[in-house]
């Protein structure tokens, strides 16, 4: 089957200031089995906007043959993608990359998801998938300030929630390193998506004490390997590299240098 297809929108919505979250259908949703994988999505035909934009898988319902997808309007190609309206198509390439291991827990063990600003997206099916299988899910959800904060609800449905914004605007005042600190979170694997920094401060903390799964980001291109847009070096062997897109987004906690 080939992984290419033009998918139907089916809803297009801002959720929180400059967040949209997307439903599409389509045949190839079969093929969508993994949290934390994403699609490429070409944005229109215009010589500009060649690339196609990367963006992480937020829901799968093979039911329905529909995912979700949550971004943030960021540039070019993510202001015209907010624009698009229900029935229209666009072209779909994926599922891509390798996402969170979710047999990488034990049934008794706890789960402590913690997703920054639009990398919150990726750990929503991840917290589905693990609570089904009666796993403790704690998440936790970090933000630049209260306009931005979006599925806390939806995250409650698996699992205790705590939000922390850097502005103190909403909840906890700081970031989630500081939050699960101040609230003595306990948990056996620790599964991240979002900014840089929070995944360094993440993996630096907890590399000798636990069991975790980073999701990375990378300017990309190919979105397939193929043309190493997107390395980054193997932690502790600055010759070796990985691609983000291929052998990623997500790698083990301590696996990669951030
Ligand atoms: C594996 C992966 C998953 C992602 N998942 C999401 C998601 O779920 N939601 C979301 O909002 N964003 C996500 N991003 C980031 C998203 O791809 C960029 O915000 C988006 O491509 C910006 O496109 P633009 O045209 O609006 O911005 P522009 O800045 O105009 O983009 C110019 C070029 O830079 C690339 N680019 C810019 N920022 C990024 C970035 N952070 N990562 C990769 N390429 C970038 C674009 O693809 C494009 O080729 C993800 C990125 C990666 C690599
Ligand atoms: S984007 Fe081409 S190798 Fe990763």
């Amino acid at each position: 089957m080939k992984l290419i297809e033009d998918m139907k929108i089916v809803k297009n919505c801002e959720i929180a200031k400059n967040i949209y979250e997307m439903t599409l259908t389509g045949d190839n949703v079969k093929l969508m089995n993994q949290p934390g994988q994403f699609v490429n999505i070409k944005i229109t035909e215009m010589s500009q906007l060649i690339l196609r934009r990367p963006i992480s898988i937020c829901e799968i319902d093979q039911e329905k043959k529909q995912i979700k997808l949550i971004y943030r309007i960021k540039g070019q190609g993510t202001e015209i993608l907010a624009k698009k309206l229900p029935g229209e198509v666009i072209n779909i390439f994926g599922p891509l990359g390798n996402g969170y291991p979710e047999y990488s827990i034990k049934n008794h063990e706890t789960a402590l998801l913690v997703g920054g600003g639009i990398g919150v997206a990726p750990l929503y099916e991840l917290a589905k998938r693990l609570s089904r299988r009666k796993i403790k899910v704690k998440s936790v959800l970090g933000f630049a300030t209260m306009t931005d904060v979006f599925y806390e609800k939806e995250f409650s449905f698996y699992g205790e929630v705590h939000v922390a914004t850097i502005d103190g605007s909403y909840n906890f005042n700081g970031n989630v390193l500081d939050l699960i600190k101040s609230k003595n979170l306990q948990f056996d694997v620790i599964y991240g998506c979002g900014p840089q920094a929070m995944l360094k401060a993440i993996n630096d903390e907890y590399i000798n004490l636990k069991k975790g799964y980073l999701s990375l980001e990378e300017r990309m291109a190919c979105g397939i390997g193929a043309c190493y847009a997107c390395v980054c070096d193997k932690a502790n062997k600055s010759t070796e590299t990985v691609r983000i897109c291929k052998e990623g987004p997500v790698f083990k906690l301590g696996e990669v240098e951030i």
